[in-house]
């Protein structure tokens, strides 16, 4: 039987330069020697990058989904960053290991993880997204139109292979539940859903035909992990493509309508996901906007054969143009929704606070 291999993107802030902005050289080279050390035995492949203020571990192994190994390899890759951001006093250096001590699992313990296992067909490309500041909902909308969605994917049409669509994985993060919805006969069930991206969340996607995985995405929600403020998530997404899969082209096509998502500033604002390069991968303007990323491999026998860095492509130029022109005028409404999120979806708030220092002003209305 042909071997498995797993997938396995890890990521987290340990530290912004400056404040919110972006990784430190010497995170990303510090977080490569620990994988290069005591990956031996354990990985067969890693790639690692900063998206925003995010530490993106890309790797490879035969070890499946969430395995001890590999996720302690990757908080001890965290942990030697965070060390380097402590000296260099960088911003807000280790926030996302919620934990002093690592105890067999990533998951729940800050970073964000997005894992598939998967027997190597003999052409894998894969395409890893990674987004700063906003949030796990934020993938909704380009998971829908990839998946589901005949203008924007021509193969639901036309690719026999995927002619009988695909069974999307939702999470309800607040209710801790899951559901499968068989597309295409239940997209307009699951949009009532997936319209409401702060709380259901496309977790993975598997194709009908080929009884595969297609897609999976990070899930977690930092603030209901942490029980307060930590930053918003900054999500990932692993994106299989072709030969029954989505192509290339077709899983990058949605980036360029840049869709509103929540987070931005203090993590509680709406604004334009910008698709960029990693050179472009530094939110500036009022924090943002949120940005995307969108790196290729091609995998050989486990093998991180890249990356292509797509959104360099000056085809996306005409949605980063768009994404500018929607951030001025969401800029322009200031503290009014829907620039600013709705009250319980905010990251921060002074309400309380506020609510409580005026409760003798408030008075009955006849
Ligand atoms: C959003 C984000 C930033 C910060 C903002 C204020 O996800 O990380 O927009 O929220 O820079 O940061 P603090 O409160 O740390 O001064
Ligand atoms: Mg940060
Ligand atoms: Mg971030």
């Amino acid at each position: 039987m042909a071997t498995k291999i797993t997938l396995t993107v890890i990521k987290a802030d340990v530290g912004g330069y400056v404040g919110h902005a972006t990784v430190h050289d010497i995170l990303k080279q510090k977080a490569a020697e620990v994988l290069d050390d005591k990956g031996k035995g354990v990985l067969d492949d890693y790639h690692v990058t900063g998206v925003g203020d995010d530490l993106e571990l890309i790797m490879t192994h035969r070890k499946g989904v969430d395995n001890e190994e590999v996720h302690k390899l990757a908080w001890d890759a965290f942990v030697a960053a965070t060390q380097e951001a402590k000296k260099l006093k960088l911003y807000g250096a280790g926030q996302d290991l919620l934990s002093d001590s690592f105890s067999g699992n990533v998951r729940g313990m800050g970073p964000g993880v997005a894992e598939m296992e998967f027997v190597e067909r003999p052409s894998e490309p894969v395409i890893i997204f990674m987004a700063d500041k906003t949030e796990p909902g934020a993938w909704n909308f380009p998971l829908y139109k990839m998946f589901a969605d005949p203008f924007n994917t021509a193969g639901l049409v036309i690719d026999p292979k995927m002619h009988a669509g695909f069974t999307f994985e939702v999470h309800d993060l607040m209710a801790k539940k899951r559901i499968l919805f068989n597309c295409p006969e239940d997209i307009y069930d699951m949009l009532v859903f997936i319209g409401a991206p702060a709380r259901f969340c496309v977790k993975s996607v598997y194709s009908r035909t080929l009884n595969e995985i297609a897609a999976t995405s990070s899930t977690q929600r930092l603030s209901l992990i942490a029980g307060r403020y930590v930053g918003k998530d900054d999500p990932v997404c692993i994106v299989r493509c072709q030969s029954g899969m989505p192509a290339v082209g077709e899983a990058l096509e949605p980036f360029a309508m840049p869709h509103l998502v929540a987070g931005w500033m203090r993590g509680s604002h709406n604004g334009p996901l910008m698709p960029v390069s990693v050179a472009h991968a530094c939110p500036s303007r009022f924090d943002g906007p949120p940005r995307v990323v969108a790196l290729g491999f091609q995998l050989a026998e486990g093998k991180l054969v890249g990356p292509v860095d797509f959104f360099a492509d000056v085809a996306f130029d005409g949605a980063r143009q768009m994404a500018n022109e929607l951030a001025s005028y969401m800029r322009r409404l200031g503290p009014f929704e829907p620039h600013r999120l709705p009250l319980d979806e905010m990251e921060y708030t002074t309400m309380p606070e506020v609510v409580k220092k005026l409760e003798n002003r408030f008075t009955e209305i006849e």
